[in-house]
């Protein structure tokens, strides 16, 4: 029976609805929140690290670094024993960087013995599988799956996540990032879904149906989509650095993905490190309570990110002090820290000193609440150990992953040597950074057991059993390679029929400071680092046909390998059975499909560079260096077949300004090989009262085509795929031409043209 609020309400100890788990949520939360102290409540706000993260980096760090150093998690003057008595006494809400269902279990067990027994929700950085986490299933990371253009794989790998995250006590990803990175220079280039709005939206709203479910069962997790907004354009390229953007540019490329993941019911979202035109996103009320609460009537909460709280005031100063810096963002609409000590007092103090009214603080503890209930943690806090593992890894989510990757390894050039002949290349110089390296994992992974992952090396030798595999290891780390072991590799290629190099950059967090790409892993360059290329091209020198295989998450712009050598593969960080696949690609076993999420550029002086730019921005080519055409363009991709494009038709050639318009195009395999073609439409508006860009991604189709097949594709252009923001702002259809494109990627050579118009 549910017994009404108000009955409750008078006395805290009546009947406890709250923990009635067949009482409507909203009541739970009302009772709850009545009988929660000011204390309680701004506990529920606040975020720690695990206990077993303080006692490692503590244990690790000088007494000065102790003193001094929050990034590491340390709090000064406190131990890991301060945490756990807070928990006790219910005054921490939720936890990150929990790596062990033991731990998650134990805190759990700490927070049932406080008062009020709510318990914790933990958080994690599940970007591409639990891979933070040792044990789970390690999917290729965001930038390999968006080059599938597969958004049903995305939630597929989302909802496995989900479940292996429930089965470790976690309930809560710190992911979808659906940032739209136009920066190579970026260091997390690779945790997102690319270049383009469209891609980035249909991408995260999958992953945030597939992490959430109905985000009432044990098998759902919280979805976070992250970080808002702006840090993908950084300034000078580096993680963090303002971000200066027009509102026009926010509205027409960074807001979509996000908007996007609200409807999509995303319940939470994190804000991003950087000043966005001047004010810093973690105090800018515009982007909390206008934008996201105001117009999108986002219902979850908003959580801090990395100390950024702080960093209002230390980094960007425009706060004084600490308490100054929470003040302005709770006041501009956070609700949850990340994390660390001085919150629970200052906020405190702040609400009795009468600045911040109890009522504010109350919001923010009612959309905390309301996920905890829905998520069912208090009726179960905790996981069962006995059956993890029957969860985690299991077949099916293996399978998935190698299924991922085999769909995102993107082909960039073949002149025929593709796919191998196992009998005409029987001897094989394998070397580089990344042949034999669980790197392949990417960034937010921790080392996994060797057997839980194949790396190239071993992929070659599972696919291709009989083939001799000479192997030069040049160790994992591209800044100290040793120039003997690229001789020896040029050396030892001489005699071997074909070559292949595994390039790219290097992404493993626990080597923190050692990692070419990753987060906080911004380059000036985007070049291969060290020896690299000196090696590729002192390979190659032997005469034997010469593969390239990229393993990074920024585009890298290879300009000599894609002159010289016969094949590039780009891999990305394609996870626990990359390696298997990339084999399974180079000797044709998979027919590749995937097509870049992103545009790959010849150097770093093109910045920024892509394929969705106004129409002046090559008014005035480059006068010297390279052309205004980038190295391999967004949604380029080949294939060990070939697909013939004809009668592109529109069922009309005038509409109203709400009318609909058919596209249809026929697709054949004209090649020896099924296959699988991502069919790609482009839309231009042809003149308009503010400017557009020379074309849009506004959808598209896989397509499985079996040798000799054809099929008809048809896409239905609607209103919003036409509106845009006029001069005022107003999102509109504007009467006038439009120039629809279908083909094989966003390149002009690749693609078929008709026009129509809205009148
Ligand atoms: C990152 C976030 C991440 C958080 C917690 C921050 O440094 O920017 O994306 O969720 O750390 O690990």
């Amino acid at each position: 029976m549910v017994i009404g609020a108000s009955l409750c309400s008078f006395e805290g100890n009546k009947k406890e609805v709250y923990k009635d788990a067949s009482a409507p949520v909203k009541e739970r939360v009302e009772d709850l929140l009545k009988r929660m102290t000011l204390e309680e409540k701004v506990g529920q706000m606040n975020q720690f690290v695990g206990i077993e993260h303080i006692k490692t980096n503590s244990a690790v760090m000088t007494a000065d670094e102790l003193k001094n150093n929050t990034a590491n998690a340390f709090y000064p003057g406190f131990t890991y024993k301060d945490v756990e008595k807070w928990t006790e006494q219910g005054v921490i809400g939720s936890f990150l960087h929990v790596l062990t269902l033991k731990e998650a279990n134990y805190l759990q067990s700490l927070a049932m013995k406080s008062r009020l027994q709510i318990p914790i929700l933990f958080g994690i950085d599940a970007i591409h599988g639990n891979a933070n986490a040792p044990d789970n299933t390690v999917y290729p990371t965001n930038i390999n799956l968006a080059c599938s253009f597969d958004t049903l794989m995305a939630y597929k790998i989302a909802r496995q996540t989900a479940k292996e995250m429930r089965a470790m006590n976690m309930h809560w990803t710190f992911n979808p990032n659906v940032e739209v990175a136009r920066d190579a220079r970026w260091g997390r280039v690779g945790e997102t879904y690319g270049e383009d709005p469209y891609l980035v939206s249909l991408m995260g709203v999958q992953s945030v149906k597939g992490y959430q479910g109905n985000l009432n069962s044990d098998a759902d997790v919280l979805a976070c989509i992250k970080h808002f907004v702006g840090g993908s354009e950084p300034i000078n390229g580096t993680n963090g650095s303002p971000a200066d953007l027009s509102e026009r540019t926010l509205r027409e490329v960074f807001f979509p993905p996000f908007e996007a993941g609200v409807k999509a019911g995303a319940m939470s979202l994190m804000t991003a490190h950087n000043e966005l035109n001047g004010i810093p996103c973690h105090s800018n009320e515009w982007l909390i309570e206008d934008v996201l609460r105001g117009e999108w009537k986002f219902p979850g909460f908003v959580v801090s990110d990395w100390m950024d709280i702080e960093h209002i005031h230390d980094l960007h100063a425009t706060a004084e002090n600490i308490k100054e810096a929470f003040y302005q963002s709770i006041m501009a609409g956070m609700d949850m820290h990340m994390h660390g000590i001085h919150w629970n007092e200052m906020v405190v103090e702040l609400v009795k000193e009468g600045r911040i009214p109890e009522s504010r603080i109350d919001e923010s503890v009612r959309r905390i609440l309301d996920i905890k209930f829905r998520l069912g943690l208090f009726e179960h806090p905790y996981a069962d150990e006995s059956k993890t593992m029957k969860i985690r890894l299991s077949a099916e989510h293996r399978q998935t992953a190698l299924e991922a990757a085999r769909s995102g390894i993107v082909l960039l050039k073949n002149e025929g040597v593709l796919p191998l002949n196992a009998s005409k290349y029987k001897r094989i110089l394998v070397t580089g950074i990344n042949a034999d390296d669980e790197n392949i994992l990417g960034d937010w992974s921790a080392p996994e057991k060797p057997e839980n992952v194949t790396t190239i090396l071993e992929g070659l030798k599972m696919i291709a059993p009989d083939t001799q595999f000479d192997f030069v290891d040049q160790g994992w780390d591209p800044r100290n390679m040793n120039p003997a072991k690229v001789t020896e590799a040029a050396d030892r290629a001489k005699f071997a029929d074909l070559n292949i190099v595994v390039a790219g950059e290097y992404m493993m967090r626990f080597r923190w400071t050692d990692r070419t790409d990753g987060e906080d892993t911004d380059r000036s360059d985007i070049d291969l680092v060290g020896l690299q290329n000196e090696l590729i091209e002192k390979v190659a020198a032997s005469g034997k046909p010469t593969i390239l295989i990229l393993v990074n998450g920024r585009p890298l712009g290879v300009q000599w390998a894609a002159e010289h050598l016969p094949a590039i593969v780009e891999a990305w960080a394609p996870g626990m059975y990359g390696g298997q696949a990339v084999a399974e690609i180079l000797y044709g076993k998979v027919n590749p499909s995937a097509k870049l999420a992103i545009t790959i550029p010849h150097s770093v002086g093109q910045l920024q560079m892509i394929y969705n730019h106004k129409p002046s921005q090559y008014f005035h080519p480059y006068a010297a260096g390279k052309p205004s055409t980038p190295l391999y363009p967004f949604g380029y991709g080949l294939s060990y077949t070939t697909y013939k494009y004809e009668d592109l038709k529109l069922d009309r050639k005038e509409i109203s300004k709400d009318g609909k318009v058919e596209a249809s195009v026929k697709v054949t395999n004209t090649g020896t090989r099924d296959g699988v073609e991502i069919v790609q439409l482009y839309i231009h508006d042809k003149y308009s009262s503010a400017t557009r860009p020379v074309k849009e991604l506004k959808d598209f189709a896989r397509v499985s085509l079996k040798t000799g097949e054809s099929k008809n594709i048809s896409f239905i252009i609607t209103p919003d795929k036409l509106a845009f923001y006029d001069k005022k702002m107003q999102k509109i259809v504007e009467p006038g031409e439009f120039t629809i494109m279908v083909g094989s990627s966003s390149d002009d050579k690749d693609l078929l043209k008709e026009e129509f118009a809205v009148k």
